[in-house]
């Protein structure tokens, strides 16, 4: 599956997975061990896609951010769509996997997909991703992805993109408890090639304010065949 990755993505993009890194498939163990005990976890990718790919991602999103192609975005889908700015204000373009560097994390969503198939027997489908900007103010305030009953969104995934995020620049997200949806059990800061995983469902979860751009790829596994709204 590695090698397919890597395979595929053009030489002049040099971007893919790493067939150096030692280990094999222990990263998806890991993913799943993490679901699996607490519905959620965070985990270093940068080896994984390298640095080339994680470039190639953020100046596309930036290069979008700046010729306005992002849009804000909504709370619900098709007409159940609202915008509102009091619960969350980033801005949001949808991926096709056109581009080499986005055909390139397409392959590395796909791996994930196949990985926690494999291990959880979870039926994900297929997978949608968007890229996210946050701007300086900007935040996602609690949720979950996916609405009981509707249950097409069955995991959720996060890319962060910036380089050298501190603390002191706000934005992180924070993964509530899924039985007491008042108490923080994890915090995640958006530097990049860190990912963060859980289940759409049950995981509350909200990016705090951001005190400097903040930008992201957002995925979400799906069981799914076609597309319907959350
Ligand atoms: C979302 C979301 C979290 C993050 O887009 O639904 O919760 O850290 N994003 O960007
Ligand atoms: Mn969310």
């Amino acid at each position: 599956m590695i090698d397919q990755i890597a395979a595929s993505v053009p030489e002049s993009c040099q971007a893919g997975v790493d067939l150096s890194t030692p280990g094999g498939d222990q990263w998806l163990d890991d993913l799943a061990d993490g679901l699996t005990e607490h519905g959620w976890m965070s985990q270093d990718v940068s080896v994984l896609l390298t640095p080339s790919l994680l470039k190639g991602l953020r100046s596309e999103v930036r290069i979008l951010d700046r010729t306005e192609a992002l849009r804000k975005a909504g709370v619900g889908r098709g007409q159940d769509l609202l915008q509102d700015r009091s619960v969350r204000r980033d801005k949001i373009a949808w991926l096709q996997g056109v581009t080499p560097v986005q055909a390139a994390l397409f392959e590395f969503f796909e791996s994930v997909r196949l990985g926690l198939n494999e291990r959880l027997f979870l039926g994900l489908k297929r997978f949608e991703a968007h890229y996210a900007t946050y701007h300086n103010g900007d935040f996602y305030r609690r949720h979950v992805d996916s609405f009981q009953g509707r249950a097409s969104r069955v995991v959720s995934l996060v890319l962060y993109l910036n380089e050298g995020w501190q603390e002191a620049d706000g934005g992180a997200l924070q993964i509530f408890n899924r039985e007491n949806e008042n108490e923080v059990c994890g915090v995640v800061l958006p530097l990049a090639g860190r990912m963060a995983l859980f289940m759409s469902e049950e995981i509350p979860h909200e990016v705090l304010p951001a005190h400097r751009t903040r930008y992201s790829v957002a995925c979400w596994f799906r069981c799914d065949e076609v597309p319907l709204p959350l």
